[in-house]
């Protein structure tokens, strides 16, 4: 295949409703759609796609019903090992978003995770965990704020380049394809800024249920599509 793209971000939707489907809780959903998440990587990289980020919990999920959350932490500490073997692989692992709020195992994990998978070239994988695109922003302006305060740059020096700078994204390659199954359309908060000028794929699988082929479609419709960034 040929125009394939560097950076695909996935909204992994639908898992509560494939368990619905079931008779089954909303939480064999989420088990599901981790163990797609982890084929996912493998496809991409078969593919040559470069970096691949997964939204995995959002700023907005902790309204979700306690039991729920407590499913999906469960989940994300015995992940935390495959994730690890990743790293192993080759593959650079980048968290997205404020973790302080995980219990101190997880966010210990977490950090070390990324520390030791800093120098991987392979591939890279984000996880956007407790991520908002608005907090996203929001967290680079009082970050550029500080440093205007402290005299170290003066308001004109913000251009759109320091502001991407300041982005959880800063070092992976620029976001080409946005995919969310499921049958919504919206991105739900997910990296808005990067996805500034991304193709969209929406589909009407479900994230459990997300195969090789339904990304190779998505590819090939992101292959097609007539990118202009506002040119002619
Ligand atoms: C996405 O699946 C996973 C998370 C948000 C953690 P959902 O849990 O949103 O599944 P639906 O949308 O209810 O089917
Ligand atoms: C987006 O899905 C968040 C993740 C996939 C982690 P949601 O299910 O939370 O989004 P909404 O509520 O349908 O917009
Ligand atoms: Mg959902």
């Amino acid at each position: 295949m040929e125009n394939i793209p560097q950076h695909i971000g996935f909204i992994m939707d639908g898992n509560g409703r494939w368990a619905k489907k079931r008779a089954m809780p909303r939480n064999f959903g989420h088990n599901q759609g981790a163990a797609v998440f982890k084929k996912t990587i493998n496809w991409c990289r078969e593919l040559g796609v470069k970096c691949a980020t997964f939204y995995a919990f959002s700023t907005e999920n902790w309204r979700r019903p306690s039991e729920e959350i407590k499913g999906i932490m469960d989940l994300l500490r015995r992940y935390l090992k495959d994730i690890r073997a990743s790293a192993d692989e080759n593959i650079r692992i980048i968290i997205l978003g404020d973790i302080e709020p995980f219990d101190k195992d997880i966010q210990d994990e977490l950090i070390d995770i990324m520390q030791t998978s800093k120098n991987n070239t392979g591939f890279i994988v984000g996880i956007a965990l407790n991520y908002g695109g608005r907090a996203e922003i929001c967290n680079a302006a009082r970050l550029l704020a500080v440093k205007c305060s402290q005299g170290e740059i003066i308001p004109d020096d913000i251009t759109e380049e320091l502001i991407g700078e300041y982005l959880y994204t800063s070092e992976m390659p620029p976001l080409d394809l946005v995919i969310r199954p499921s049958g919504e359309q919206r991105l739900s908060n997910f990296l808005i800024w990067q996805a500034a000028y991304a193709e969209f794929v929406f589909m009407d699988v479900l994230w459990p249920d997300f195969t090789k082929k339904d990304l190779e479609y998505a590819i090939r419709e992101y292959a097609a599509r007539n990118r202009r960034f506002g040119g002619i």
